[in-house]
């Protein structure tokens, strides 16, 4: 058990203070209510309202449909669940790109409808004036580097990004330009694990891996895929730790059997 269980709330300097102890931190997404308690009891760091829920919980194939409103509805349902776990929110596709006050307006929204403690938006360079703009009116704000699902059209593939030099360089600058916009971890996707190691030491900042090795401050997977809901996305990053769609068919595929057979409800069950 790390000194860390034992932390009420972790905040945005808990993090730090654990990039510093060398204390690793394990951020999952959530997009309920149940399970994001489930989560929070179970001693998870830091939940993400992930915009994969674009993906896994209205069945689109990419992030890009889900809306600000949509966003608010679930990030509300997670911070009724948790008590212990820093939530960060994901600002939707188009809720910061076009200009920074649009992104202050998305952000301060977002703050005040959801009780969420901060926010994750996509991007480097790009999206800096946004950034500083939004940890100006004091939201923390995690950054997302590499792999950057709001931009698949962009990138046309979801293979492993910063694999040539001039692309690792970028993403080099880009980490270092967050950093000091102000941002309080980084989390970066499907990127080799010597540059996520690279990138990891060179700032003070935690960063937040998935698909991008073990050097990585911290590690962050999506609960759909963790928990075998999900049995077609197989990324070789991914460890699978249940298989949850083989136990929910099996007892549904009972409960089915049971009810036609008349076997359920039995007396006990019964008033
Ligand atoms: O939306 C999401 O689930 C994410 C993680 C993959 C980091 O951004």
């Amino acid at each position: 058990m790390s000194t860390y269980s034992a932390v009420k709330k972790i905040t945005t300097n808990t993090l730090l203070k654990m990039k510093t102890d060398g204390s690793k931190i394990a951020m999952i997404t959530a997009y309920d209510f149940s399970f994001a308690r489930l989560f929070d009891q179970a001693g998870i760091d830091v939940i993400l309202v992930g915009d994969s829920a674009s993906n896994v919980m209205a069945g689109h194939e990419t992030t890009l449909p889900l809306t600000l409103d949509q966003m608010i509805y679930h990030a509300q349902s997670v911070v009724r669940g948790v008590q212990r776990s820093l939530v960060v929110i994901d600002m939707p596709f188009g809720t910061y790109q076009s200009n920074s006050d649009i992104a202050v307006a998305s952000a301060i929204r977002i703050m005040k409808e959801t009780g969420g403690h901060s926010l994750k938006l996509e991007g480097g360079r790009e999206v800096l004036d946004s950034i500083k703009k939004v940890v100006d009116a004091g939201i923390p704000v995690m950054g997302h580097l590499g792999l950057t699902p709001q931009s698949i059209y962009k990138f046309g593939t979801y293979t492993v990004r910063a694999k040539e030099e001039a692309e690792a360089q970028k993403l080099r600058e880009d980490a270092l330009l967050l950093q000091e916009a102000g941002c309080f971890a980084i989390v970066l996707e499907k990127i080799p694990a010597s540059l996520a190691k690279e990138v990891s030491e060179s700032l003070h900042i935690p960063t937040i891996g998935i698909g991008a090795g073990v050097h990585c401050d911290g590690q962050v997977l999506v609960m759909h895929d963790m928990l075998g809901i999900n049995t077609e996305f197989k990324p070789r990053f991914l460890r699978q730790y249940l298989n949850l769609h083989e136990q929910i068919t099996g007892a549904v595929q009972q409960y089915v059997s049971d009810v036609k057979a008349k076997d359920f409800p039995n007396e006990a069950e019964s008033y």
